[in-house]
């Protein structure tokens, strides 16, 4: 069975955008994963298929409407081949990381909230966290307009794990290796460009002396660039 994407959303049409091109696009020809989209505004009840209220509270500002957003949620999950995670797309969410990829990638697919506008009323993510599991996801510390765009960095991450996915496994298993390091510098050819030349190392054919040179970059640059990741490589080593 296929990797299922489900996307509630505002703007269906935004989908698969550009999931259809690249390595995802490849796998979505090959049916190795598929994805659907749910209209929230499929489920409005008036005639101006209104989704959304004033909030209560001194702010300006749209909110999405509890009933209908349930609605819609309550659609995806019932028209879902198989139950699936949800996840509610949200700069206050945790934020996402490639162990949590890595977990989603296994499983049998997802489905993404996306939120619009000002927000959503905060009863409906309530209510499907304690009942649906619904876990609140960030793609990072910015704003974004919408959880659209958040949701294409959740996909492609998942779906470029995914096994049959045309890419080089032995890559994937190499970057899980590495997970806690930033990458090593990488070269082609030609071995001199504007006087720079490649590092002899990669020359030598001495595939241990490659690796170990290798670790000692992505150590080197993940301390210097990224203390926070070097601190936690160091305190899981000692723990090791
Ligand atoms: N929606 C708006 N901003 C977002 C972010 N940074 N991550 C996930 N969803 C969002």
């Amino acid at each position: 069975m296929a990797w299922h994407a489900n996307i509630v959303t505002l703007f269906p049409e935004m989908f698969p955008g550009p999931l259809a091109s690249s390595l995802a696009g490849k796998g979505l020809s090959k049916k190795i994963w598929d994805i659907s989209t749910v209209a929230i505004r499929d489920f409005a009840t008036d005639k101006h298929r209104t989704v959304d209220d004033t909030s209560y509270g001194p702010n300006a500002g749209m909110i999405l409407k509890p009933d209908i957003v349930h609605s819609a949620l309550t659609f995806a999950t019932e028209s879902a081949p198989c139950p699936l995670p949800i996840l509610f797309m949200t700069p206050r969410g945790a934020t996402f990381t490639q162990a949590m990829a890595q977990k989603l990638s296994s499983g049998n697919g997802v489905i993404i909230l996306c939120g619009h506008y000002e927000g959503i009323d905060e009863r409906v993510i309530e209510y499907w966290t304690q009942n649906h599991g619904l876990t609140e996801v960030s793609i990072g510390d910015y704003i974004l307009s919408g959880g659209e765009i958040a949701a294409f960095s959740v996909l492609d991450a998942c779906i470029r794990m995914l096994p049959n996915i045309v890419h080089n496994s032995a890559s994937i298993e190499e970057e899980s290796f590495y997970l806690d390091l930033l990458e090593y510098p990488q070269y082609t050819k030609p071995y001199r460009w504007q006087n720079k030349v490649v590092p002899e190392v990669l020359l030598s054919g001495n595939h241990k002396k490659i690796a170990e040179w290798q670790k000692v970059q992505a150590e080197d640059v993940t301390r210097v660039r990224r203390p926070d990741l070097w601190q936690a490589y160091l305190n899981k080593k000692t723990m090791d």
